[in-house]
């Protein structure tokens, strides 16, 4: 080429969520039955929408008006509906003028690290969900900063830790938080968010709070949304069904932005986020149509009060299946539907295997593991090649801890323990091989 083509960012653009089911993919080729537990679609996992939803949806399929364009930034009764939502909460106020609609959060994501200035730097956690921190690094050509979520104090962030790198680099000009957190199943308590604003407010940075699990939370817990705590500082907040309605093919998330009105700079970024979504015209129609329909209804709290409780119960029988692994350092989840369990220190070392009947898949897996690769990750692909259980590793959610993420989806009862049951078997055969 004439010129250099690929951005130096385009390497820090990976997911290990969709690349570890190739390497599934290619086992389930050979005959081997996998159990998928890389990705958060309950859909996937046996989760049945109801029929009273599905009926709004199928009235709107059959009328003319749904497979048009919409407006740039969505459908105004929508926006107006989520504007209405959000004031009510009784914190930061909106108007529909304030929310932009985005084809998935995905796609919102990659938008919002894009027309930040390439030496200007978002702090997101670490571990974190891996399609903020590639997109946050991709734009500054750079690999993510982050502040650290202790998976010893329940995965609460390390606020000194926080303090300290917004203080000593000036490049840093907000802050992420993704709460409920994907990939640990934290809920930032209320004080922690607070802190979180306040640094803000001291260092003149915007936040950017990922709220698609914000309505899943379960066993006592309670998501606080940034429009709750952010007073005066600016911020984005972005949102969707993938999770919660949930509808993840539908490709429908939103932002909202707060206090655009507090500083000029931070309303052009907003006006410019807006354009992006303009010159792509607009962003999936349906479900925006449907949004209104499905969460106004008074059928929806009953419906999302029950999912949650269902997830509490499964996050609880997987807490007392893996929660006692001397080995394992486990935290109890409150929100989102992940919890990531991490090995202690000195527990993963060279050359641990598990049995692996098969000749075949054996080889693949010997081969696939036989260059340096991290710990965790080299036990990602034992404990697929023997038991069938994909899961991820954490050390490709931007985190230096070994460790692995998994769902707590599987509405099959029967399946669910006996998938936690042999990940226990796992851990415990790999690490005394
Ligand atoms: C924290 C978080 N944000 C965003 C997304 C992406 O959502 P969407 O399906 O709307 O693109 C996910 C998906 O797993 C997620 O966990």
């Amino acid at each position: 080429m004439r010129q250099k083509l690929l951005s130096e960012g385009a390497s820090e653009l990976s997911y290990e969520i969709r690349e570890i089911a190739k390497k599934a993919n290619i086992l389930q080729d050979l005959g081997l039955s996998i159990i998928w537990e890389n990705i958060g679609d309950p859909i996937q996992k046996h989760h049945k929408m109801p029929a009273w939803v599905k009926d709004i949806i199928a009235k709107l399929v059959s009328e003319d008006d749904s497979y048009g364009y919409c407006p740039s930034k969505g459908i105004l009764k929508t926006r107006e509906f989520l504007a209405a939502q959000t004031n009510a909460l009784g914190g930061a106020k909106i108007t529909a003028e304030d929310i932009c609609f985005f084809n998935g959060l995905g796609d919102a994501i990659a938008k919002v690290y894009q027309y930040i200035m390439p030496t200007s730097r978002v702090i997101g956690p670490s571990p974190a969900y891996s399609t903020h921190s590639s997109a946050e690094g991709a734009h500054a050509n750079h690999n993510p900063l982050t502040y650290l979520l202790d998976p010893k104090n329940r995965w609460l962030p390390n606020l000194d830790d926080l303090y300290q790198k917004v203080k000593y680099n000036p490049s840093i000009i907000g802050i992420l938080i993704i709460n409920p957190d994907n990939p640990t199943g934290m809920v930032y308590p209320l004080d922690v968010m607070k802190r979180i604003v306040e640094i803000a407010r001291e260092f003149g940075l915007f936040l950017i709070a990922d709220e698609i699990y914000v309505n899943i939370t379960y066993n006592g817990a309670k998501a606080y949304s940034l429009a709750e705590v952010i007073d005066d500082v600016p911020g984005i907040s972005m949102k969707g069904i993938s999770k919660e309605l949930p509808w993840p093919g539908a490709r429908c998330g939103w932002m909202e932005y707060y206090n655009r009105d507090k500083d000029e700079d931070f309303n052009r970024f907003c006006e410019a986020l807006d354009n992006a979504k303009m010159i792509e015209v607009c962003s999936t129609k349906l479900p925006q149509l449907a949004i209104p329909q499905i969460l106004g209804d008074a059928r929806y709290r009953a419906y999302r009060q029950q999912t949650n409780e269902s997830i509490g119960r499964r996050s609880k029988l997987v807490s007392g299946i893996l929660g006692s692994v001397p080995e394992l350092t486990f935290n109890e989840t409150y929100g989102a539907f992940y919890n990531t369990i991490i090995f202690r220190d000195g527990v993963l070392k060279k050359g641990q295997k598990l049995r692996i009947e098969d000749p075949k898949i054996r080889e693949l897996v010997e081969q696939w593991t036989k260059d340096e690769i991290p710990f965790d990750k080299r036990f990602v692909y034992y404990l697929l090649g023997a038991k069938g259980i994909c899961v991820v590793p954490i050390s490709s959610f931007c985190s230096e801890l070994s460790g692995f993420r998994v769902t707590l989806l599987e509405e099959d009862q029967g399946i669910l323990r006996k998938t936690f049951e042999a990940i226990k078997e796992g851990v415990e055969e790999y690490v005394r091989s």
